[in-house]
């Protein structure tokens, strides 16, 4: 089916549990704006379907981070995120939440038709439970010692500071963060979807019929489905959800990722009585926009559930981008390492195109990509302000100059190649702009509009109607050189406005401003029309459309970033954050409910940017002398630990540290290094710790010691 009468096009629910950063934006929102821009302006009937995810795990943690309940952390996150959607112009029909009672009842009406058709299995198994606060835990709510590290606050399914994906079992000492008390195991039934009996249909449908998905989005199901699918809890055990619509199932609620997919069915019927039409005719063309860590919830676990309930369309395409990194390393919502967008628009008013322009052009459409402030500032002085702007102002001032503030003729007998060339360069750059958009291609089809106002500087610069102008007195006729070349670039900048408008809204409204023309001009049929504007129509004063970039506004963003950086607990063992990267790696999207904390933000780093200044005092705190090894082994059963016995000079200490990996201990007998020796003794692998030597870490992960160049007496002391 080709013929789409109607588009309806979701953007992934985000996690009412923070703020929205840029990699959010780059992610899915602004992607999906500029579609739906696109197709507005071509007329279609399209619904742009977004809202806050309200459930599930990680609005909990929120809450129990901040001491408050998961009811006033959505509340106050769902009125943050939509004021800034709204602010950077994403232009959502409806940007609704899955607390409101339609999207209960939806979802509830959902689950109980797959349940009465006999569409889950039911199943007991046994899961982690809170005697004294009677309750079932989820993997983030048991913490304990991590196995690998020694964190003592490592959470049931993640170390955050060595980063290694684990589970409840391995965890050393587990406790639940409920009550403190011991985890114990418990019964309990949930209903799972059985994704393999949808094998046969997945490979059909997705691996057969959707060949046209991006690689990236492509290549991930096919893992999935070859890799072979298993069954899926659709419920949980928890207060904080969807109830589950079925009798004796009190503290039971639907799975989020159950229930937010369905957010997009809930919200549409809160847009419009015709909601059926969008979700249920064959003629829709649904398109669900989502950050990479989102696929196999869109392209395999929805769809089943679609699938098996019956009454709806299936999505037409996926284009899950991959994420934008901050400064060379992952954005990190819990180490502060983001651009957070209410915060740009503080410190950048009125330059919300900018943001969106440099987020299009280093869209991670193919591959994770990095967002520098460096860059931002040279697309916005040598793109944005140098080409397109640059163009537009000059074209105006010009016009007014030497043309009298009116669009001026065309005058055949005179009309040349180079202007013949420029005119017909519309048409196919609209025919550029349009395949790519179609194809999800957002930056090359930016690119192809920026390279059509470069083709306008270029075309005036050769024209110099300037130049021309100084032998007007000579040889009037020579303003229909003029004429000419200012009337093609009023026409050419009437297209501009067009074109960039789905990319560079507010910019457009600006151009709109300037040549007297209401918002119907930027319908996207004008696109390549070379008469756009009348012979003799009065044009306002240009109006600069974008303001040069100071270093000093990148360098005080580039500060603030560092100074806010929250440094996750000293690395204790460097070796383990390597293995425990790759495990991390190895992990699967779909067990990560728990730990996502937000659409773009799921892989999280423990890299070691300059920390937040300090005062001498603080410094002054930390004892720092020069031991010698005395002695060396394996610590039993770890294997990355060593037992280190260090002669400080004035006692010997024991050390067990994380260098196993990288060192033999007979090896380092013998060996300087440097100690802290006053940091809190702690048990690891039931040995007492009285210290912690100093390592340091090339870019490859490979320790060294850091010692003094020569030999010095043991206890001789560091500062
Ligand atoms: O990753 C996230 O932020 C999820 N809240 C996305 C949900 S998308 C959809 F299913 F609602
Ligand atoms: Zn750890």
């Amino acid at each position: 089916m080709t013929d789409f009468k109607r588009y309806l096009v979701t953007a992934a629910l985000p996690y009412a549990n923070g703020p929205i950063h840029i990699g959010h934006l780059a992610g899915c929102y602004l992607p999906a704006d500029i579609y739906v821009r696109y197709q507005r302006a071509r007329l279609r009937d399209i619904k742009f379907i977004c809202g806050s995810d309200e459930h599930g795990v990680p609005i909990q943690i929120r809450a129990m981070r901040e001491g408050t309940t998961p009811q006033a952390v959505v509340n106050k996150y769902h009125k943050l995120m939509g004021d800034t959607f709204r602010d950077m112009g994403i232009s959502f029909d409806i940007y609704s939440r899955t607390s409101n009672p339609v999207h209960h009842q939806t979802a509830s009406d959902f689950f109980k038709k797959m349940y009465d058709e006999g569409k889950f299995e039911e199943k007991e198994s046994e899961q982690y439970y809170d005697e004294k606060a009677n309750a079932f835990l989820a993997d983030r709510y048991i913490v304990g010692t991590c196995p690998i590290c020694g964190n003592e606050n490592a959470y049931g399914d993640q170390c955050e500071r060595c980063g290694s994906t684990l589970s409840p079992e391995q965890l050393i000492n587990p406790r639940s963060t409920l009550s403190d008390a011991v985890p114990v195991k418990r019964k309990t039934k949930h209903w799972y979807l059985p994704l393999q009996n949808y094998e046969p249909w997945l490979k059909e449908w997705l691996l057969e019929g959707h060949k046209e998905w991006k690689n990236n989005v492509y290549g991930q199901c096919k893992s999935w489905i070859d890799n072979g699918l298993q069954p899926r809890a659709m419920t949980r055990d928890s207060n904080w959800g969807v109830k589950v619509p079925l009798p004796d199932t009190e503290g039971k609620v639907l799975y989020v990722w159950f229930d937010a997919p369905i957010g997009y069915i809930s919200a549409t019927k809160e847009l419009t009585e015709q909601w059926a039409d969008y979700w249920q005719q064959n003629d829709t063309k649904l398109v669900h926009f989502i950050g990479k860590d989102n696929i196999v919830f869109h392209c395999i676990i929805f769809p089943a559930m679609l699938k098996a309930h019956g009454d709806f369309v299936l999505p037409e395409n996926v284009p899950a981008n991959e994420f934008l990194n901050l400064e060379g390393e992952k954005v990190s919502t819990s180490r502060n390492w983001a651009v957070w967008v209410d915060e740009y628009m503080r410190d950048f008013p009125d330059q919300q195109d900018v943001l969106r322009y440099v987020l299009c052009a280093n869209a991670p459409e193919t591959k994770d990509n990095d967002f520098t402030w460096k860059d931002f500032l040279e697309r916005n002085n040598s793109e944005l302000v140098s080409i397109f702007g640059n163009f537009v102002n000059r074209a105006f001032v010009l016009m007014h100059k030497l043309c009298g503030g009116k669009v001026p003729p065309l005058h055949a007998d005179v009309a040349d190649k180079a202007d013949q060339d420029l005119l017909a360069e519309f048409e196919a750059t609209k025919t550029r702009v349009e395949t790519l958009l179609e194809q999800y291609k957002f930056r090359e089809a930016l690119f192809e509009v920026i390279d059509l106002s470069r083709k306008g500087n270029k075309y005036m610069q050769d024209k110099e109607p300037w130049i021309v102008a100084k032998s007007l007195a000579e040889n009037p006729e020579k303003q229909k050189l003029i004429d000419n070349c200012l009337h093609i670039c009023l026409q050419l900048t009437a297209n501009l406005a067009v074109m960039i408008n789905p990319f560079l809204p507010f910019t457009a409204k600006k151009m709109l401003h300037m040549m007297k023309v209401v918002d119907k001009m930027l319908e996207w049929e004008n696109a390549g029309k070379t008469k756009l504007l009348s012979v003799g129509y009065s044009l306002r004063e240009p109006q600069l459309l974008f303001r040069k970039i100071e270093a000093s506004e990148i360098e005080a963003q580039i500060e603030k970033l560092k100074a806010n950086m929250v440094k996750p607990a000293a690395t204790v063992d460097p070796a383990a954050k390597k293995a425990a990267k790759d495990a991390k790696y190895a992990a699967k999207a779909a067990d990560k409910e728990a730990t996502t904390e937000a659409t773009a933000t799921s892989t999280e780093e423990t890299a070691s940017p300059v920390k937040p200044e300090i005062v001498y005092d603080d410094f002054a705190k930390i004892d720092l002398k020069v031991g010698t090894i005395v002695a060396a082994e394996k610590v039993a059963k770890a294997d990355k630990l060593l037992k280190l016995e260090v002669d400080l000079g004035f006692e010997k200490r024991t050390i067990v540290s994380g260098i196993a990996l990288h060192f033999q201990p007979e090896a380092i007998v013998g060996q300087q290094v440097v100690v802290v020796t006053n940091l809190a003794p702690r048990k690891m692998r039931g040995i007492e710790s009285n210290g912690m030597i100093l390592m340091a870490e090339d870019k490859a992960g490979k320790l060294h010691f850091v010692n003094p160049n020569t030999k010095v007496d043991e206890g001789s002391g560091v500062s």
